[in-house]
């Protein structure tokens, strides 16, 4: 991996994804994102692994997709290279995942974290779709998941001008979990992914995908979809755990069986 360091087991049972092009304020070129895909499709495998942290550095999440790259392409050369295609894993880990954000996240940096679970940000991070300042739009997502997360009005004026907002304001409308000082922002974050690696893993998986339904299906259809999952967590030993551990008022042990 030449952009991108991983730790299998940063705490225990969480593992964490870096960006590392620092020079480039981690501008997500097609190699960074193609090193990123398989780190995840292997985190997602490994069944010592229950939760997953990506942070860039506290400078930059990421200032977007890389710019430089991009610049010469025609339209049916991007058609050609997909560059998208490779994030589709991103929206295919089944293992929650949180973005540790400090500094840029502009483009497709706010897009990355968009597509994470959850987002703890620094004080100093910042939220952006530029993409408009260069002639273009924003392409992974942006348009969609800025949209839902804060209301069309404000949405449409990010997209529309470029403005980026802050980690404060992010967090008031409900596009960061919360905000701490830049200093703690991946401590908060292993904090999190701790807690949540320690439950059971095949609950949380069917859990993450009930919530994600909701953005993605009707009404109706996300309800179905989780009254489903929910009765499948009774095929496991985990659930039998959980609830006898409760009745006994101790602690469960959660194998993920
Ligand atoms: N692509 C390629 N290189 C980038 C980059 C990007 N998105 N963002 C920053 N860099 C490079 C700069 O070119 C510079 O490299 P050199 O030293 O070789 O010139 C280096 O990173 C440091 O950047 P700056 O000198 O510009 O740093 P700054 O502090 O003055 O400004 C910034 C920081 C405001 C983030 C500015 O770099 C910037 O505006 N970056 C581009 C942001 C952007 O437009 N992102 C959207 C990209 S398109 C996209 O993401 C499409 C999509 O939907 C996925």
């Amino acid at each position: 991996m030449e952009f991108i360091l991983v730790t299998q087991q940063a705490r225990p049972h969480v593992a964490l994804i870096q960006l590392n092009r620092p020079k480039e304020l981690n501008a997500l070129n097609l190699q960074l994102m193609a090193e990123l895909r398989d780190a995840l499709k292997e985190l997602d495998q490994n069944e010592e692994v229950r939760a997953i942290v990506l942070t860039g550095n506290e400078r930059a999440f990421a200032a977007g997709a890389d710019i430089k790259q991009m610049a010469g392409k025609t339209a049916i050369d991007m058609l050609h290279i997909d560059q998208f295609s490779t994030w589709d894993q991103i929206k295919k880990t089944k293992k929650p995942l949180i973005a540790a954000v400090s500094g840029f996240a502009l483009g497709g940096g706010c897009e990355l974290a968009m597509t994470c679970d959850m987002i703890i940000a620094s004080e100093t991070a910042q939220f952006g779709q530029p993409e408009i300042k260069i002639g273009v739009m924003p392409g992974a997502g942006g348009t969609q998941r800025l949209t839902r997360a804060l209301g069309k009005a404000r949405a449409m004026e990010m997209v529309l001008t470029g403005k980026s907002i802050s980690a404060r304001e992010a967090e008031k409308h409900g596009l960061v979990n919360r905000v701490v000082p830049v200093e703690l922002h991946l401590e908060e974050a292993f904090k999190l992914a701790g807690e949540i690696a320690q439950l059971s893993p095949v609950a949380v998986k069917l859990a993450k995908e009930s919530v994600n339904r909701a953005f993605e299906a009707h009404l109706e259809e996300g309800l179905h979809f989780e009254r489903k999952n929910f009765y499948l967590t009774f095929a496991s030993e985990d659930q039998t755990e959980g609830m006898a551990a409760f009745v006994e008022k101790r602690q469960p042990v959660f194998k993920g069986r």
